[in-house]
């Protein structure tokens, strides 16, 4: 008998045109990016449109001389924790959903940053992190395919 890897896969940039679906454009991705502060037991928020662009001469890759800005900055006073860090790089992939007092329900929100952004990317602790979705920005990335949640 022959046994194959056979699962059910989603298209990253799909998925993600879905979610935008869901999310109108306008204040929404603001509201959860704020959402998602306070679920991380942040008590202080911050929204910036930081309108200064930086230099472009040491970065990854020179497709990312259009990101230097201007940019929108959302700060705010807590951390990722490990699970968090593996929520949000799995889309529909919460754990919060155990934990009734968080306003989270889908695992999807932070999403709706794409109606913004096309290479949302965010710092905690000592990692900096850039999601790349369609492959274009960062070296040695590709498009990827996500296992359907
Ligand atoms: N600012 C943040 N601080 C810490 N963890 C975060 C932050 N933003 C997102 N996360 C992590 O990423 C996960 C996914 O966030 P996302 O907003 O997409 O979904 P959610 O908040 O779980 O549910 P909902 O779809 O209702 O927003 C979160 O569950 C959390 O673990
Ligand atoms: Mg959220």
């Amino acid at each position: 008998m022959l046994l194959e890897d056979f699962g059910q896969r989603v298209d990253l940039t799909r998925r993600i045109r879905e979610v935008l679906a869901n999310y109108p454009e306008g204040t929404t991705a603001l509201r959860e990016l704020i959402q998602n502060a306070d679920d991380a037991g942040a008590s202080r928020v911050r929204l910036c449109l930081d309108l200064r662009a930086h230099g472009a001469s040491s970065l990854l890759a020179p497709a990312l001389a259009q990101w230097q800005g201007p940019a929108l900055l959302a700060h705010n006073d807590a951390a990722f924790t490990d699970d968090d860090f593996a929520s949000i790089s799995r889309i529909g992939g919460s754990k919060k959903a155990s934990q009734a007092w968080k306003t989270s329900r889908f695992g999807v929100g932070f999403n709706s940053v794409y109606h913004l952004t096309n290479l949302p990317s965010f710092v905690s602790g000592k990692y900096v992190v850039m999601f790349d979705p369609q492959g274009t920005y960062l070296p040695n990335v590709s498009a990827q395919i996500l296992e359907s949640a």
